[in-house]
């Protein structure tokens, strides 16, 4: 009998149930902008990125660290902060801004996706960015996978749905699984839409929001699929990201 690998999706943080994650491999996905801007990031240099959802956590943090070279970057309501240098647009993570630095990133949903994925064993950051690196990290890593996206303040955001379902769609021509309706529905979402990614970010509903804040050019990067081949890995004591696996073996993005 084939064993079948247990895949679940979770299209915010809130609806992760307690105790799951235990032991699983988990993928945290925030497409607008959060998990995109943290590849960009560290493809520029970064050395890591400490994700804070606190805004106060992550400037005194990046306070204490000010002896070294240390970047405080982010956004509420999708705005950059006055006192802060950066925002969370990926092209303003260039190797001259990053290069050598830890990134103090603080963002509003991506930040708390990746915190609830702390409780899983191994936790990976995807984007369309590094599709395929992250692709070929969930055919290596047989765990039982759990895959949270960041959503909006506790609802499904499309862009992070999609990106879900494409998952799923590379995991079942894999190998045998057994899904969580939301993986299905994330499934029958990324066969809609997904090959259509331009336009479907445009429609998302942060997408919408970025439009209109003058950050259009934030949701071509994040369509960029396989711009990168490294796929950030959270490592603990501190919690931070950092560059694990590197290397696409083939592009498992069907046109
Ligand atoms: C978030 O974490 O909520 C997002 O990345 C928001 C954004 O960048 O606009």
């Amino acid at each position: 009998m084939t064993r079948e690998r247990d895949i679940q999706v979770h299209l915010s943080p809130e609806l992760v149930p307690a105790g799951v994650l235990a032991g699983c491999l988990a993928v945290a996905i925030d497409v607008l902008r959060a998990t995109t801007t943290i590849v960009h990031a560290l493809a520029a240099g970064c050395a890591e990125v400490r994700p804070c959802a606190d805004l106060d956590e992550a400037r005194r943090l990046a306070d204490s660290m000010r002896a070294g070279r240390v970047l405080l970057g982010g956004e509420r309501g999708g705005k950059p902060l006055p006192d802060f240098d950066l925002g969370n647009s990926p092209g303003e993570y260039t190797a001259k801004n990053c290069k050598g630095t830890t990134l103090v990133l603080t963002t509003t949903n991506g930040a708390r996706a990746i915190a609830r994925a702390d409780e899983a064993e191994r936790v990976l950051i995807a984007a369309f960015v590094n599709f395929s690196a992250v692709c070929e990290q969930l055919r290596q890593d047989r765990r039982p996978l759990h895959i949270i996206c960041a959503g909006q303040h506790g609802t499904p955001a499309l862009e992070d749905t999609l990106l879900a379902g494409a998952f799923v769609d590379f995991i079942c021509e894999e190998m045998e699984t057994s899904l969580n309706d939301s993986a299905r529905l994330a499934w029958d979402c990324f066969e809609n839409h997904g090959r259509l990614l331009a336009g479907a970010l445009e429609i998302s509903r942060s997408g919408v929001h970025l439009c209109e804040l003058g950050y259009a050019a934030d949701l071509a990067a994040a369509a960029e699929v396989d711009k990168f081949n490294l796929v950030p890995e959270l490592r603990r004591d501190p919690l931070r990201l950092e560059v694990g696996a590197v290397g696409i073996v083939k592009s498992r993005w069907q046109k």
